[in-house]
This record gives structure tokens, sequence and C-alpha cells, in this order.
């Protein structure tokens, strides 16, 4: 059978299961999302590409972004970074204090909320014009000039940005924010308020199936091992406390967002984005899940 009709059988069975997962509430606006919504999108690196359903809807990537902005780090400071954070599963929900106390401010891994605001704060050290800069890397990845920050998502969540301004000022007494907490956290908001569609998504995220180089302009976004690190990163923390059950059910690199997306990875093959905004209790997008482990056990292509 063909990846086409695989995927469009299986979107088709996910769609009519009962959902039972729950819209994200903390952040007002994104409660404004259809929770209908459901689109897919594959691309290969062969050249295969595919859309289903609403994959031409933009929504809030949320903490996708975080592996956005850890590659721009990444590929700006090099292995330095990890002088700041570590590389383990934190095993701990993405907004998660208790673990700094004893980690002296030093986040577990880039990708829960304590790691992506370190990596925020190195780039505001690292590019006097931080946030054009970063929407410039964006759109190149993508050579998609219409993908944005949303104004409106990041001054929802700013309101009730309570636990990432604990966050953040709780790191800084430790030393390892440099910036202005203010300036870190804004920042921060606009990385996650980045919207895309399916089909965004999986162009900006090719870099990472292909050693690192964005195949639509050939430029090196990374070096061949960074992109392995990211990928393995992904890997084990892509999904925070529901990682290993992530690696288990569906076995690529992935990562998600409480707007309901997830973008997956199959190094050196192919980028499959999916968005259904209905979040697990572990936060992670309930049918996105449900359809990649269907996806890569049905298609027997995952890494494993
Ligand atoms: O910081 C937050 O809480 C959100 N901007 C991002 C959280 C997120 O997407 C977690 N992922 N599933």
């Amino acid at each position: 059978m063909s990846f086409d009709t695989i995927i469009k059988e299986i979107y088709e069975e996910i769609k009519q299961i009962d959902n039972i997962g729950k819209i994200a509430s903390y952040i007002p606006e994104l409660l404004k999302v259809d929770s209908n919504s459901f689109g897919v999108y594959f691309s290969s690196n062969k050249g295969d590409n595919l859309g289903v359903g609403d994959y031409q809807d933009k929504f809030s990537i949320q903490s996708i972004a975080k592996v956005l902005s850890l590659s721009l780090a990444y590929s700006i400071k090099g292995e330095l970074i990890w002088e700041r954070l570590g590389v383990e599963p934190s095993g701990t929900s993405y907004n998660s204090l208790t673990q700094l106390e004893t980690d002296r401010g030093i986040p577990r891994n880039p990708f829960i909320n304590a790691g992506a605001i370190v990596i925020t704060d190195i780039l505001i050290s690292n590019l006097p014009e931080y946030r054009k800069s970063f929407l410039d890397f964006v759109q190149a990845l993508s050579g998609k000039k219409t993908i944005n920050y949303s104004e409106k998502i990041a001054a929802s969540e700013k309101e009730v940005g309570y636990r990432n301004i604990a966050l953040c000022n709780f790191i800084k007494s430790f030393g390892n924010i440099k910036n202005n907490p203010e300036d870190v956290l804004d920042f921060y908001f606009d990385i996650c308020s980045l919207e895309m569609n399916c089909e965004e998504l999986s162009t900006s995220f090719s870099f990472l199936a292909n050693q690192g180089i964005n195949p639509y302009n050939n430029t090196q976004i990374l070096t061949k091992s960074q992109s392995k690190r990211i990928n393995a990163l992904m890997q084990t923390c892509g999904f925070y406390d529901e990682s290993g059950e992530f690696a288990f059910k569906v076995g690529l690199p992935g990562k998600s967002g409480v707007g309901g997306g997830i973008v997956a990875i199959h190094p050196g093959e192919y980028v499959i984005s999916v968005w259904s905004p209905k979040l697990n209790k572990k936060g992670n997008s309930f049918k996105g899940i449900r359809f990649l482990e269907k996806f890569t056990t049905e298609s027997r292509f995952s890494i494993f």
C-alpha cells in the first residue's frame, strides 16, 4: 500500500473516533480554535508530499517552536549551550518547577519551559534584533514569509503566565538568566505564539530529516552531529512525561505543543505534522498521537 493510501485511510479512521481530549484552557486565546480541526502533512526527502484535512489552517505551534529556538541558539553558540542546561528527560510536566531547586537553576533539557526560557535568554544575549532574527530564521527554513508571531496569543499568555514568570525569576536567582526577566519572558511568549499550518511546519522541520541541511535552499542550518543531537532530544524529551510512551507507540523523534500540533521526523526519510487541538492529560494532542501511532505501525516505517 502507498503512503498516500495509508495516510488517507488512517486520517478517516481517526477523524471518526471519540475525542476524549480537552483544548488547552490556561491560555484564553487558544480556546477560540475549532476543536474539531484535524490536519496532516507528510513530506518525504524523496519529494513525496501529501496534505489531508485542515492542513492549510494556521494554528499556534507553542512548544514546537522550542526546537527552532534551540536550533538557532545551537547554530550560534555550539556546544557551549550545554553549560546552561541539560540533555536528560525530566519525567515531569512541561511547566514544572520542582527540579530547579535541587538542580541549582540548570533545567534538565531545552524542551521543558525552564530550558526553553534559558535558550530564549541565550538568543537575546547573542542577537541584537532577536525578535526579528528569530522570525527571519524560521521564515527562511520554509521559504514562507507568511509565518509570523501572533500578538494576540502572546499577550493572552503573558496575562496569565504566572508559572513561566516564576520559572524565569527562579532561574535568574541562580544566575542562569543573564538578561532582564521581563524581556526574556516577552520574547519566550512571542516564540511560543508562532503560527503555522501543517505544511509550513513540515517544511520548517525538513532540515532535521536532512542531516541539518535545509533541502529547499541547500543551506546548512546545523552540522550533521548537531542535527543528530536535536533529534535525540526530541526522542527522549519531546513529549515531557509522555516521551517514553510516544517513543514506545510511535517510534519517531517528535515535538508537541499545547496548540495541538505534533511534528515527527524520520531522519533521512520524512517529516510528518499533525494538528488536532484537543489534548490528553499530559498536554499532547490526543488524536495526533493516535494518528502517528497508527501511521508508523501500518506503514512499518519508524526508526526502530
Ligand atoms: O509556556 C507555555 O506554557 C506554553 N507557551 C507552551 C507549552 C507547550 O506547548 C507544552 N507542550 N505541549
